[in-house]
């Protein structure tokens, strides 16, 4: 088989929001993404302790706020008066724990295509695969280019198939299994996105011929993001937007790139 479709997002996603150009996983990322040219996003979504999807990657509250807890266990009102940039650089405190719907609202306006990943707390797969798929529907209805739901979860992805069956959804791994191709299938994957410690060439050109899209993270070396692209890897998700995406000729930044931009500008 070949692929049919085009992969559907920009080929370089700045992770979680705005790689190390902001504090992860907030507003603040988006724009940081958006303004070094990169075109797109992955970010980590969990349900708080009201129930509501918000980006963060920990199932905890204190390395990337001023919180304590479980966000599981954390109400919508007092994720609200949490600070999730002060612990980054001082010039982004402030910076708030985003909604889905901050981020959709964000996300759509600057342009930004989405890797979204379903980030369950412990025991709350399904749950969280429920909530995140229906509303990430209802969020990018109508938008040009929707979200690609993924989630080391495959009993999350099963849900996402079952609610949002439009949404495309990708099946995440560190190591590539060696039953990789069963599990794409079994869960309806369009996309397999794995750690690019583990990823060969032969892996990237038999998922390719099954028809998978192919995304790896977390790449943050210009050189090597080239050599995964020349292998046939559909997308690299970067903590340097920045770097990869000025090195890359086809991918190359937009007039007016400020030369020289490094990590941690505010
Ligand atoms: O989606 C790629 C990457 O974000 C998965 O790892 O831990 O950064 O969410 P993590
Ligand atoms: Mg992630």
């Amino acid at each position: 088989m070949t692929l049919s479709r085009p992969w559907p997002l920009a080929p370089v996603l700045a992770h979680r929001c705005g790689g190390l150009l902001a504090p992860e996983n907030t507003l603040a990322g988006f724009a940081a993404a958006a303004k070094v040219g990169c075109g797109g996003v992955e970010f980590d979504v969990m349900l708080s302790g009201s129930g509501s999807p918000v980006l963060i990657h920990d199932e905890t509250l204190e390395r990337t706020t001023n919180g304590h807890g479980r966000v599981a266990g954390t109400r919508d009102e007092d994720l609200r008066a949490l600070d999730a940039g002060r612990w980054f650089d001082a010039c982004f405190a402030g910076e708030r724990v985003p909604t889905l719907e901050e981020a959709a609202v964000r996300c759509i306006s600057l342009g930004l295509s989405v890797n979204l990943e379903i980030k369950p707390s412990t025991g709350q797969d399904e749950e969280t695969a429920r909530v995140v798929a229906r509303r990430a529907g209802e969020l990018w209805a109508g938008a040009a280019v929707p979200p690609l739901l993924s989630s080391f979860s495959e009993s999350a992805l099963e849900v996402a198939a079952e609610l949002a069956a439009h949404l495309p959804r990708g099946l995440l791994v560190e190591r590539v299994p060696p039953d990789w191709l069963q599990r794409c299938r079994r869960v309806g994957a369009a996309a397999l996105h794995a750690h690019a410690r583990y990823l060969d060439r032969a892996t990237v050109i038999e998922a390719r011929g099954a028809g998978l899209w192919v995304a790896t993270y977390t790449v943050n070396d210009p050189g090597h993001a080239q050599t995964l692209f020349d292998w046939g890897v559909d997308c690299i998700i970067t903590d340097r937007p920045d770097a990869v995406r000025a090195f890359l000729p086809q991918h190359s930044a937009p007039t007016g790139y400020p030369a020289g931009l490094h990590a941690r500008s505010c």
